[in-house]
C-alpha cells in the first residue's frame, strides 16, 4: 500500500527502538535481507538497539547483507572515520554479520567511475536493497546528495558541502582532516530501495524535515525525493518535529492507525 507515514516520538531513544523494530521485522521475515547502512548519529541508537535484540538471542541477523550509503574518498579503509570503519565497529561486528555479507564503496579506488558503476552491479547482484536506513543532513541531504542533486542520480563521486564537511568535522581531530569528496549512492539508487527509513533527532534537523515532508520536491532539498517514494517511512522526535505544520494531524494518525497496519 503506497505511503509515506511521519512518525513523531518523545524521545530520541524512542525513535531508535522504533525503527529498530522496523528493521527486525524484515529481518524476521527475510533473514537474508539487504538492508542499506547509513552511518553518522542518526542511526546509532538503530544499531544498539538491533545489537542488543541479537545479544539476548531475539534476532538472528547472521545472513542479513549490508549495504553502505556512502564512503569518504581521501582516507584509508582503515581510518577510524572511514564509513567502512563506522559500520565493522557499529553494525558488521555487533550484530554479526558476515563480512563478505557487506558492501561499502570503494573510497580508495584509482578507477573512481568504474568503482562507482561496480557499486552499482554489486547492489543489482544481491537483487536490491529491502529497506534503507536514512539520516537527513541539516540542508536536506540524504546520503551525500547534496543540495541540487539530480533525482535520477546513481552512485557517484560528490563533493560534500561546506556545512557538511563542518557537520561532521566533530569525528575528526582538525576539521581540515574532514575529507573534501565522497562516493554516494545516488538518489535514483535510494529510490529503488523497496522500504525507506528515514530517522531523524534534534532541532538542527527541524528546518529540513518540514522541507523534505512538506515542502515542494525539489533538488534544492534531496530529502524531498521521499514524497515520491511508495514506501517511505519517517521517524522523528519532538524536537526534529518543531517546524512541522501538520504535526497534529500525524500523531493523531499514529496513535489511531488499526494494528495491522502496526510495527
Ligand atoms: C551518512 C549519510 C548522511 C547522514 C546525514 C546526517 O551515511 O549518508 O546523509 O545521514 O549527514 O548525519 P547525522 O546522522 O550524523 O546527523
Amino acid at each position: 500500500m503506497p505511503a509515506m507515514e511521519i512518525i513523531i516520538l518523545p524521545t530520541p531513544a524512542e525513535v531508535g527502538r522504533l525503527a529498530a523494530r522496523k528493521i527486525a521485522q524484515v529481518v524476521t521475515r527475510r533473514p537474508e535481507a539487504v538492508v542499506g547502512l547509513a552511518t553518522g548519529s542518526s542511526p546509532m541508537a538503530i544499531y544498539a538497539e538491533l545489537a542488543a535484540q541479537v545479544r539476548s538471542g531475539t534476532l538472528d541477523a547472521r545472513r542479513v547483507r549490508g549495504v553502505a550509503l556512502d564512503e569518504y574518498v581521501g582516507i584509508p579503509a582503515e581510518h577510524p572515520e572511514s564509513y567502512r570503519s563506522v559500520i565493522t565497529r557499529q553494525v558488521t561486528e555487533p550484530l554479526g554479520l558476515d563480512p563478505g555479507n557487506v558492501f561499502v564503496p570503494d573510497g580508495r579506488a584509482t578507477d573512481i567511475p568504474a568503482a562507482c558503476a561496480a557499486y552499482e552491479a554489486a547492489i543489482r547482484g544481491l537483487g536490491g536493497v529491502d529497506i534503507q536506513i536514512l539520516g537527513i543532513g541539516a540542508n536536506g541531504h540524504i546520503g551525500f546528495n547534496e543540495p541540487t542533486s539530480s533525482f535520477a542520480s546513481r552512485t557517484r563521486i560528490k563533493t560534500l558541502a561546506p556545512q557538511t564537511r563542518a557537520d561532521n568535522a566533530r569525528f575528526f581531530a582538525d576539521p581540515d582532516e574532514v575529507p573534501t569528496h565522497c562516493l554516494t549512492q545516488g538518489l535514483g539508487t535510494i529510490m529503488d530501495a523497496h522500504e525507506l527509513l528515514l530517522v531523524a533527532q534534534g532541532e538542527a534537523k527541524a528546518a529540513a524535515i518540514a522541507a523534505a515532508v512538506e515542502g515542494p520536491v525539489t533538488s534544492i532539498c534531496p530529502g524531498s525525493i521521499l514524497q515520491f517514494h511508495p514506501e517511505a517511512t519517517v521517524v522523528i522526535d519532538e524536537t526534529a518535529a518543531a517546524d512541522l505544520q501538520l504535526v497534529d494531524y500525524y500523531k493523531h494518525t499514529y496513535a489511531n492507525k488499526p494494528d495491522w497496519q502496526r510495527f
